[in-house]
């Protein structure tokens, strides 16, 4: 519950059913009681949902859904969007080894990223990745240069800047002028007839993505009309693509933003890509994965000062850095509800010596120590951003199916964050 705005749009698949809340047929504090805390709690069904519902705006054809593996690259969650018919975006050679470790096709994955090393290069060549998103004309030279000496062609897209303002954090707006991503779109013809020269090189696309979590389409649909003018251009010149990739960026409900209407956006986009005759091409992270996941924390210590009182809780900007980083709103819900006791307005805090570490100001709880907390919509960039810092141990991670739940990371323990490092004599 929140002090103020609406209560976020809720998933299903987390709901209270006599007074205590459930993921599935499991409640929260069975699975905390067994697997621990701080937890990261995922529904198999939130995650078919999102994808099922995701894609119905494409009526079963024509369309390629990358998943951004970013937002949350848990071989489980990678293996079951590989059997619902996932492709994948990746950006590391690291997220590459997952997905082919998680059973992905490598013909369905997408490269995307400023700064691709030549050994992540090669070894997407190796295996023979379906698209290299191209950032830049030395990675174009780069890559160029490495599939010809291998005697191989590596498909691309060029990754176009497009110059759109988006209503998002500006830490996640890529489509504006002073962002490092992309091409500008001025310059994108020239590089274009330049890829069309080089050896080793073989056009196939046109990719954008403008930024993540944008709750309306007018950013969208700006970006479209100007890829779509650069590709009619393109067509004129003699370059033909096969698909046009508009990135990810849908924005989810966590609080009190607008809905964003995915199925009509998604028909307005198809709309402008199948009048000539491409595919589209979507890299969607968060909206497939954020609310089919709660990080489940339980509170230390209530603590009371003159300025306001605290919950102390076992999770902390180490396992969900969203709030600290951009100011994100996520719900926080009490796992038992306690009926007769007062709501007060506290700030959830974790244990990191950082005064960043805020997961939920002003939130009207009742709650005493030792009770349980969810953080809710932590299904994207939540685990898949965690850290070490202050030597805490990464939480573990459950997969909930009906009445099962499958441990899918175990706890990370100390001396696994201590293994790397040597004492000098
Ligand atoms: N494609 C590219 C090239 C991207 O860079 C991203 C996200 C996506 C697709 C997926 O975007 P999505 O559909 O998830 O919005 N850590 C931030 C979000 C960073 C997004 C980075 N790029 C957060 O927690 O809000």
């Amino acid at each position: 519950m929140s002090a103020t705005g609406r209560a976020a749009i809720r998933s299903p698949q987390f709901d209270y059913r006599g007074g205590v809340l459930y993921t599935e047929s499991l409640s929260l504090d069975q699975l905390a009681q067994r697997f621990g805390t701080p937890l990261y709690v995922y529904s198999k069904a939130a995650f078919i949902d999102a994808w099922r519902r995701f894609n119905q705006a494409f009526d079963g054809h024509g369309q390629r859904v990358c998943y951004a593996v970013k937002a949350n690259s848990n071989l489980a969650i990678l293996k079951l969007l590989a059997n619902l018919g996932a492709g994948f975006d990746i950006v590391s050679v690291g997220e590459l080894e997952r997905v082919l470790r998680a059973g992905g096709d490598p013909a369905a994955i997408v490269f995307s990223g400023v700064g691709k090393r030549e050994d992540e290069m090669r070894r997407a060549l190796e295996v023979g990745i379906l698209c290299f998103n191209v950032e830049s004309e030395a990675e174009l030279l780069r890559l160029s240069a490495l599939a010809h000496s291998q005697g191989r062609s590596a498909a691309i897209a060029i990754r176009i800047n497009p110059h759109v303002e988006t209503d998002t954090h500006p830490h996640i707006a890529t489509g504006h002028r002073d962002a490092k991503f992309g091409i500008d779109i001025q310059r994108a013809e020239t590089l274009y007839g330049q890829a069309a020269s080089l050896p080793g090189i073989r056009i196939i696309g046109i990719a954008c993505h403008i930024g993540s979590q944008i709750t309306q389409p007018a950013p969208f649909m700006t970006a479209v009309s100007h890829i779509m003018t650069l590709v009619e251009r393109l067509l004129e010149n003699g370059i033909a693509l096969q698909h046009v990739d508009l990135g990810g960026g849908f924005g989810v409900h966590y609080h009190d933003e607008p809905q964003l209407d995915i199925s009509a956006l998604i028909g307005c986009m198809r709309q402008a890509v199948e009048k000539h005759g491409l595919k589209l091409l979507l890299e969607p992270g968060r909206v497939l994965v954020a609310k089919a996941g709660v990080l489940l924390t339980r509170v230390e210590y209530l603590k009371t000062t003159d300025q306001g009182r605290f919950v102390i809780v076992d999770a902390g900007m180490t396992e969900l850095i969203r709030p600290p980083l951009y100011d994100a709103w996520h719900e926080i819900r009490a796992v038992e509800l306690r009926p007769g006791m007062p709501f007060e307005l506290h700030d959830v805090v974790g244990p990191v010596c950082e005064s960043a570490d805020t997961l939920g100001r002003d939130r009207r709880l009742a709650v005493q120590a030792g009770d349980l907390l969810a953080i809710m919509d932590a299904g994207a960039y939540g685990f898949s951003m965690s850290s070490n810092y202050n030597s805490r141990p990464r939480a573990a991670e459950v997969l909930v199916d009906g009445e099962h739940a499958t441990l899918i990371r175990r706890r990370e323990v100390l001396e696994e964050l201590m293994m790397q490092e040597e004492l000098p004599d």
